[in-house]
């Protein structure tokens, strides 16, 4: 029995994440679904610690930066803000070649987050959907969110009704979002992400990206100077203990693992600050109150600089692909009918865990 199994509704502690279901969905959103084998499950499965593994970024391997084998069936590229984000219309992901591929990955680090509507990638089901990904780095299998039935690299985001969920999480909470960096705790956490979009409300559920290097740029030199070399601690302990109190599956322990807090892109070469909110505990060397701050001003300066960030409107069949490594993201929970709950949005993540964070090298630091 879960730790909070007799108390009342009201002294239920709140979702961790409004954004993502932690028990089954309801008969009401069963039959209200497009998908329903997208539907999340939560299969007993265990993972043990990942290991180590060889990278290598498959922009790296692009010869001609025009990008010939991607853009040539291109009929439209819109970007959606001038440093990032970009729609691209007319590819078909499913029909793109290994070297294709390869200049997709050199776009995305480039653009940092790229949407392609009316993608047939979405009912080309789950084997070439995960094929699609591996092509970008090693699966990654999440330690407590639901996922399909049989395919544990699947990240299920499913929200329909839920209203008392809902109403209970803004009742103690001012916002919806939740900035982060997915999977940050790993090893070698994503270098790039895919989010599917299933099914969608008409108006709202955007996902909002932030752009981690033009931040690390807008810092003067001497606070640069200051963070290059800071080393911080990233764990999923707070959201795995948070499953185990709500009575949700864990599949894995908490993982801890220190990262720089500036990293390097493999592919820019561009700087970027490797901070959020949800899972990094501490910064090493630092006390506790002067984490506190650095975390809470670099935090309020990447949440609130509109003028790096972009915000992607879901339009039917989406594929969203970003940087991990270079962005931050929040999604917005504000398709939400007062009776009801929220309006059905359901979508599926993969990730594709990349290389180890690199830190600044003491030739390239920021001096004053
Ligand atoms: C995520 O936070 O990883 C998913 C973003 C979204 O649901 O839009």
């Amino acid at each position: 029995m879960s730790q909070t199994a007799t108390l009342t509704k009201a002294e239920k502690p709140i979702s961790y994440d409004i954004n993502i279901p932690y028990v089954s969905v309801s008969d009401h959103s069963k039959r209200n679904v497009k998908y329903p084998e997208y539907l999340p499950t939560w299969d007993k499965v265990w993972f043990d610690p990942l290991p180590p593994f060889e990278y290598q970024d498959p922009a790296l391997r692009v010869q001609d930066k025009s990008k010939p084998n991607l853009l040539s069936s291109a009929t439209k590229v819109s970007h959606i803000q001038p440093s990032i984000g970009s729609i691209v219309e007319g590819v078909q992901l499913n029909k793109l070649s290994d070297t294709a591929k390869d200049e997709l990955a050199l776009l995305i680090s480039e653009r940092k987050v790229l949407a392609f509507p009316d993608q047939d990638l979405i009912d080309a089901g789950p084997e070439e959907q995960y094929a699609f990904m591996r092509h970008f780095g090693k699966p990654n299998y999440q330690p407590i969110s639901g996922s399909m039935k049989g395919y544990p690299g699947f990240h299920i985001i499913h929200r329909d009704g839920n209203v008392d969920e809902i109403n209970r999480f803004l009742e103690q909470r001012t916002t919806t979002t939740l900035w982060h960096q997915d999977v940050s705790y790993e090893i070698q956490p994503p270098a790039y992400v895919m989010l599917g979009l299933l099914q969608g409300p008409d108006v709202g559920g955007d996902t909002v990206f932030a752009a981690t290097d033009a931040a690390y740029k807008r810092l003067s030199p001497t606070f640069q100077a200051f963070i290059d070399g800071l080393k911080a601690v990233h764990s999923s302990a707070k959201m795995i203990a948070h499953a185990r109190l709500t009575g949700s599956l864990v599949r894995k322990d908490p993982v801890e693992t220190v990262h720089p807090l500036v990293r390097v892109h493999p592919v820019t070469g561009e700087k970027c600050l490797f901070i959020n909110g949800e899972f990094i505990t501490r910064i090493q060397g630092l006390k506790e109150a002067e984490f506190r701050v650095l975390q809470d001003f670099l935090m309020q300066h990447l949440i609130t600089g509109h003028d790096f960030q972009a915000r992607v409107r879901w339009q039917p069949r989406t594929i969203v692909l970003f940087d991990n490594r270079s962005t931050i993201h929040s999604a917005i929970v504000d398709y939400i009918d007062e009776e009801l709950g929220a309006k059905p949005r359901h979508i599926f993540r993969l990730c594709a865990l990349g290389e180890k964070p690199s830190p600044v090298s003491p030739q390239t630091a920021s001096t004053e």
